[in-house]
């Protein structure tokens, strides 16, 4: 029998950035310095930067070669109708607003939709979503089904809405929901997916309730490669026909461009109700600036544009999360704990269960941070304790359910073999878990206390 090719990247690398390698020692001073924060870093003290897949990616020869046509234009720009174009292909909405990010694009819709005192449902709402409801004073609520909570399930779609406990908060609550969201993949629950028929009964119940319907989009291309490799009768499909039936059963969404549009900087808000888009882009010229630019410049508008139309490449997708994979199962098999399965766009490392003896409240997602780091120069980023904040009425950490190091894997940027490193680093750091103690504040800001709290070992 011959032996079947493995898989490898579906491109060509032809510009590097060239990387720094630091020693032990090294890292172990600048970690320190940094009050044991790894936003507190420079990006040339990290060998392998896996902070965020956000505005990380590489951009294709195609996107680079839009840059040069990009028009710059105040009004009318080319590459505004271009990009207009590329989100009626995939996602079918009538109107496009350009935004400088995706929580541009939050901002402008909850600032039109949202009222003090409403409730916004999600699945789970991300930081800056859920951000943007607090600063209306909305409440956000997060009703993603239980499994999403269970560390070690296998359940496929972890991402998908209670349907049960959306219909009942809507009975109840209706009058004060002025729109109900779901956040594909589900970043804050490990990169998870929903399925189909979860975007299609939820769209129904919103329906029903006569609410509209908005994605959060950022990364919806891997949530139809999910789709596809997961749920019976779509493994035929293309990608492309995925996304519009995902996105035929939605009002609108919010993109961040900076996940699966491949780009560096930019986002939009894309909806079909005229009424909403009239009111968010006289809104959008106060905040972001003239509604065929909203903030970007054309040539940014025209490698958004060009990263939709790529993103949905089966090749592509097949590559992105076969290499999240490649890095997940190389961690199980050193019997690392991890968030199963594995997600879309990171592999989340379970602190509760890496670390037993550090309780909570001295940030055992953070100090397995600093290890890894002081391990192999490789840089995660704290979904935990610190991130989660405090309790308003409390004034105790909002403790989370799950405590987890987001391993998060830019796009077509790092080899197999930066995996191969990552995992072994991991491994070493397990292996040494006993011997790690947990932190403690040394300052911690009232608001977003994570990108700027310095901690000290215990
Ligand atoms: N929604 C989700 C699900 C996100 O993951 C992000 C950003 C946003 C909205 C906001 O988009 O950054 O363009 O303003 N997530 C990044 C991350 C920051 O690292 O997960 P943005």
């Amino acid at each position: 029998m011959p032996r079947s090719l493995p898989q490898a990247e579906p491109f060509r690398i032809k510009v590097v950035e060239p990387v720094k390698m630091t020693t032990r020692e090294e890292r172990a001073r600048k970690i320190e310095s940094a009050g044991f924060n790894l936003f507190g870093l420079k990006s040339t003290e990290v060998y392998i930067d896996l902070l965020t897949d956000s505005g990380t990616s590489a951009m294709s020869d195609n996107q680079w070669a839009g840059i040069m046509l990009g028009d710059e234009a105040y009004a009318g720009s080319k590459n505004f109708y271009n990009l207009q174009a590329a989100v009626q292909e995939t996602m079918g909405f009538a109107h496009v607003l350009p935004t400088h990010q995706g929580r541009a694009a939050e901002h402008l819709l909850f600032q039109v939709l949202l009222k003090e005192g409403q409730y916004v449902p999600n699945n789970m709402h991300f930081d800056t979503t859920k951000g943007h409801v607090l600063n209306k004073k909305g409440l956000p609520v997060d009703l993603v089904t239980a499994e999403a909570y269970d560390a070690t399930s296998p359940y496929p779609f972890k991402g998908d809405m209670d349907l049960q406990k959306l219909e009942q908060f809507l009975t109840e609550h209706h009058a004060q929901v002025p729109l109900v969201m779901i956040t594909i993949t589900c970043n804050s629950g490990g990169g998870q997916p929903v399925s189909m028929s979860n975007i299609r009964a939820t769209s129904q119940i919103a329906r029903k309730f006569k609410k509209p319907f908005f994605i959060d989009a950022c990364r919806f291309a891997e949530n139809a490669f999910f789709i596809k490799q997961r749920e019976k009768g779509y493994e035929d499909k293309t990608i492309l026909e995925i996304v519009q039936e995902m996105f035929s059963y939605a009002d609108g969404c919010t993109m961040s461009a900076k996940k699966d549009a491949l780009v560096n900087i930019g986002g939009f808000l894309a909806l079909n109700d005229f009424e909403v888009y009239q009111v968010a882009s006289s809104l959008g010229v106060l905040f972001e600036g003239f509604p065929t630019y909203g903030g970007l410049a054309g040539r940014d508008m025209e490698a958004i544009a060009r990263g939709l139309r790529e993103v949905v490449e089966e090749d592509y997708l097949t590559y992105r999360i076969g290499q999240v994979k490649y890095l997940g199962d190389k961690l199980l098999d050193y019997g690392v704990p991890i968030i199963e399965p594995i997600g879309g766009h990171a592999v989340y490392l379970d602190a509760i269960r890496f670390l037993p003896h550090i309780p909570q409240h001295q940030f055992p997602a953070q100090a397995l941070g600093v290890e890894l780091y002081i391990e192999g120069g490789v840089r995660g980023v704290e979904i935990g304790t610190c991130l989660a904040g405090r309790n308003p009425s409390t004034g105790d950490h909002d403790y989370p359910k799950l405590e987890m190091l987001r391993l998060t894997i830019p796009r077509r940027v790092y080899t197999n073999r930066h995996m191969d490193v990552i995992a072994v680093a991991c491994a070493n750091v397990y292996e040494r878990r006993e011997q790690i103690g947990g932190l403690e504040f040394t300052y911690e800001s009232p608001i977003l206390r994570h990108f700027t709290a310095k901690f000290k070992r215990m």
